[in-house]
């Protein structure tokens, strides 16, 4: 059986930590309805107990977006930042608490100072507060990778019974490594799956060690049903899970992985590229799938293969991914109507008359000068000036 991966995209909570990419309120709705227009399944829209401005955001982004895409915030173990959650996210369509505590020795000693066992009851006691506010919890044991794996499964175990409906396993600190990690999640499933099998398993990755995908990958192979990613690997220090790698990953080798997620592939580098303009972070020229180079042969014996077959050295289309709608190029000579699509296929809003008709004003300079006006040239030109007018 062909199974679905449910995708999380968690780049307006563990994505927007990164020092620099802070967004204001009107920039994540931008970036959730574009996450809507992708397809994730659940969008993690914040940390509402953190600020009055993040609980303010996540709310917005659930009006805009709350009906057609399920929507998460997190909490710590603690009743009000459950709370927080709650009142924040309660009129989404799908909505769900995800509350996180630690499991590793490391963190239950030097975060808590208290017993595992306390520790432990911290969670189940979290769980049961938010079972009376929604139906549906997710509970991520951090640091998972790192945890004893007895005690780990005794905290699964005991929040599942106390009404748990996601089992999030996260590799907080890039630490796995995939073979590992797969076996990790396969004797979690095992045991899941005895235990209650309508319990969904999820795994949260990160990139120390330019992992993350690799161990996503490993853990789906492994019977993880739900994933976590961010797009372009936003996040706490080396990033997250790429989205865009682990869904091209199960599309490329779907024969492999016989799995696949429901998301919009010609979506992604719109959604790349407007993340790169609304924090600012520029994603490395190789980076897979969403890097400048990524699509780009450049040596004579690759481009002379090429001609004579493009699967020579082509495992996906960059058609595939959005490509295509990057292959503009205007001249003076292109109206508003075409310099508007222009600007809406890489992602950018043009519902500001105002504001377009000086864009437009600003196109026809540069496309005197400059006789043909690539895509590159039309993101420049709009970064440019929505910097100038801030
Ligand atoms: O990295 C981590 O452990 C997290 C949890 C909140 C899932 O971000
Ligand atoms: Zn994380």
């Amino acid at each position: 059986m062909n199974r679905k991966i449910i995708v999380l995209d968690t780049t307006l909570r563990d994505g927007e930590q990164v020092p620099g990419a802070k967004l204001n309120t009107q920039q994540k709705v931008e970036f959730a309805q574009q996450l809507k227009r992708l397809n994730v399944d659940i969008i993690e829209a914040g940390f509402p107990a953190s600020s009055a401005g993040d609980f303010q955001a996540v709310q917005e982004i659930v009006r805009t977006v709350g009906d057609s895409v399920s929507v998460t915030a997190l909490a710590r173990a603690v009743k009000s930042d459950i709370e927080s959650v709650y009142e924040s996210i309660k009129l989404a369509q799908n909505p769900f608490i995800h509350i996180v505590l630690g499991t590793s020795n490391i963190h239950v000693e030097k975060k808590f100072s208290r017993s595992k066992d306390a520790v432990m009851q911290m969670g189940v006691d979290a769980v049961k507060f938010a079972k009376t506010l929604l139906p549906e919890v997710q509970y991520s044991t951090e640091d998972a990778s790192r945890s004893e794996f007895e005690y780990l499964w005794q905290t699964i175990e005991a929040v599942v019974k106390a009404g748990a409906t996601i089992i999030n396993v996260p590799d907080t600190v890039g630490y796995a490594v995939p073979e590992e990690f797969g076996e990790l999640i396969r004797k979690i499933n095992d045991r899941l799956k005895n235990l209650n099998d309508k319990v969904v398993l999820s795994v949260h990755c990160h990139n120390d060690l330019g992992l993350a995908t690799a161990n996503t990958l490993a853990a789906i192979k492994n019977g993880a049903e739900k994933v976590e990613c961010t797009i372009n690997g936003l996040g706490e220090r080396a990033g997250n899970t790429s989205l865009e790698e682990v869904v091209m990953g199960l599309k490329v080798r779907e024969n492999y992985f016989n799995c696949h997620t429901q998301i919009q592939l010609k979506e992604i580098l719109r959604t790349s590229r407007l993340l790169t303009h609304l924090t600012g972070l520029d994603v490395q020229v190789n980076k897979a799938i969403t890097g400048e180079n990524a699509f780009a042969h450049s040596s004579g014996i690759h481009q002379d293969g090429l001609l004579k077959d493009k699967n020579v050295y082509e495992i996906m289309s960059p058609e595939e991914v959005g490509a295509e709608s990057m292959e503009l190029i205007l001249t003076a000579r292109s109206g508003r109507h075409a310099f508007r699509n222009a600007v809406e296929k890489i992602g950018f809003d043009t519902s500001n008359p105002n504001d377009f008709e000086e864009l437009f004003a600003k196109f026809l300079q540069l496309a005197d000068a400059k006789k043909e006006v690539y895509d590159h040239d039309v993101f420049y030109l709009v970064t440019e000036h929505r910097k100038i007018d801030q």
